[in-house]
C-alpha cells in the first residue's frame, strides 16, 4: 500500500501522524510512504530522517492526498481538505464525527473509508488510541497548573513541592482514570499532597494499591469533593462519563469559596468541563481568572509537547495502520473487531452505530 503523511494545518496543531521510526516500520512490511515536506518539523522531525527511514519527500499536500491509498492523519480533515477526499480512499485520524455533520456527510459524498481512532475498542470497551493523548495531557496538567499558580499568572505563589520547612501544596484530582492517575504520579513524584476522587470503587481501589501511600484516595460524592475543593491549592478536573457531557461537578458558589489565587486544570474541558466556571480556552491564551481562581481550560492540551506526543500516538497507532496495510481494510475489519469497531464511513455510508445514532444518520454494515 502507499502510506500517505500530510502536514497537519489545524492551528496549533504541531503533530505529525507518523514518526521516521513508523515510516521504517511500514517500510520493513514492504509498503510505501510518502512524507509531506516539513510535516514532521513542528515534532522535532526532519525530511532528512524520514528520508533516512525509507520514505518520499513531496511538497504539495494534493501530491499526498492525490497519490496515497491511505491517508493517516492526527486531526480531522479541515475545510480546506475536502477538496483532497476522493472515492476508495482510506482515512485514518481522530476524527470525532459525532458533532461534525459536515465532515460526516463530506466523508459519505466522497465515499472514502474513514477510520477513527477514537473509536477503535477492544473487547474489554477500553479505547486504546484515546488513551496515549490522556496519559500525556494528565502529566501535564501538573506542569501547567504549576505554572497557574504562579503570581505572575494570578496564582497563589505556592510551588507545588514546598520547599525543606515549607508544607507542599495540595492537589487534588477528580476522576481518577487515565488522565487522573497520570496527573497523579506527577504530583506525587514532585513532592506535592495528593487526593484523587472517584465514583467508582474498584478504581479507588486499584488506584490505592498503585499509589500506596503517595496519593490519599476518596470516594466521590458532594461533600467529599466540596471538602478536598475548599482546601486544594490546584485542583485537576480529570472526570470522564463515555459518550456523555461531564457533569458539572463544581458549582460556581464552590469556586469562589476555593482559596484565592488557586487554580483548576479542566482537561475534561473538551467533554464540556467539571466546573459551571470553565469555559474552552487556546494555547495562545490559555488561562482566565474568575472568583479568584485560575482557570486553565486547553481543550488539545498534548499539541503543546508534539515531540513526545507524535511518539506516543505512533506507538499506538503503528500496528493497527499496519494491519490495515498488510490485509487491505476489509479484511483487516473482519479479522480484528477493533479495527472493525474504528470504521466510521465506508462505501458512501456511516457504519457505526454510535455515530449514525448521533448524527440521526442511517446505519449500514459493511459485511
Ligand atoms: N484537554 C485535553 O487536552 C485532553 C486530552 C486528553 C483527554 N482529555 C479529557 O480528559 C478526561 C478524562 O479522560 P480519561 O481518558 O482519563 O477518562 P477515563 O474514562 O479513563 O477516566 C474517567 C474517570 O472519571 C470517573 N468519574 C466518572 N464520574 C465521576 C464523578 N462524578 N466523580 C468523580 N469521578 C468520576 C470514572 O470513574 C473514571 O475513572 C476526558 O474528558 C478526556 O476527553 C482532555
Amino acid at each position: 500500500m502507499l502510506i500517505g503523511v500530510p502536514t497537519e494545518i489545524k492551528a496549533d496543531e504541531r503533530r505529525v501522524s507518523l514518526s521516521p521510526a513508523g515510516a521504517a516500520a511500514f517500510r520493513t512490511h514492504g509498503h510505501r510512504v510518502l512524507v509531506q515536506s516539513g510535516a514532521g518539523v513542528g515534532s522535532g522531525f526532519t525530511d532528512r530522517e524520514y528520508r533516512g527511514a525509507g520514505a518520499l519527500i513531496v511538497r504539495a499536500p494534493g501530491e499526498v492526498w492525490g497519490r496515497a491509498d491511505m491517508v493517516l492523519k492526527v486531526k480531522e480533515p479541515q475545510r480546506t481538505e475536502f477538496r483532497y477526499l476522493q472515492p476508495g480512499k482510506i482515512l485514518f485520524t481522530y476524527l470525532h464525527l459525532a458533532p461534525d455533520k459536515r465532515l460526516a456527510h463530506e466523508l459519505v459524498k466522497q465515499h472514502v473509508s474513514a477510520l477513527g481512532y477514537e473509536t477503535i475498542q477492544l473487547e474489554d470497551g477500553s479505547l486504546p488510541l484515546l488513551a496515549p493523548m490522556s496519559e500525556v495531557a494528565g502529566r501535564l496538567a501538573i506542569q501547567a497548573g504549576s505554572w497557574c499558580l504562579q503570581s505572575r499568572s494570578g496564582g497563589r505563589g505556592v510551588l507545588l513541592s514546598g520547599a525543606p520547612g515549607v508544607r507542599p501544596g495540595k492537589v487534588v484530582v477528580v476522576g481518577g482514570g487515565i488522565a487522573g492517575l497520570n496527573a497523579c504520579r506527577v504530583a506525587a513524584g514532585i513532592g506535592a499532597e495528593v487526593t484523587i476522587l472517584d465514583v467508582n470503587p474498584s478504581r479507588l481501589r486499584y488506584l490505592s494499591d498503585l499509589l500506596g501511600g503517595h496519593a490519599t484516595t476518596v470516594m466521590s460524592n458532594r461533600a467529599t469533593l466540596e471538602e478536598e475543593v475548599r482546601q486544594a491549592d490546584l485542583v485537576i478536573g480529570a472526570v470522564l462519563v463515555a459518550g456523555a457531557r461531564t457533569p458539572r461537578l463544581l458549582s460556581a458558589a464552590l469556586v469562589a469559596r476555593m482559596k484565592p489565587g488557586a487554580a483548576i486544570v479542566d482537561l475534561s474541558i473538551d467533554q464540556g468541563g467539571v466546573s459551571e466556571t470553565s469555559r474552552p480556552t487556546t494555547h495562545g491564551r490559555p488561562t482566565f481568572v474568575r472568583s479568584g481562581v485560575v482557570h486553565y481550560c486547553v481543550t488539545n492540551m498534548p499539541a503543546m509537547v508534539p515531540h513526545t506526543s507524535t511518539s506516543a500516538l505512533t506507538n499506538a497507532t503503528l500496528s493497527y495502520a499496519l494491519e490495515v496495510a498488510d490485509r487491505g481494510l476489509l479484511e483487516a475489519c473482519r479479522a480484528n473487531r477493533a479495527i472493525g469497531w474504528g470504521l466510521n464511513t465506508y462505501d458512501g455510508h456511516v457504519v457505526h452505530p454510535a455515530v449514525a445514532q448521533a448524527l440521526r444518520m442511517k446505519v449500514h454494515s459493511p459485511w
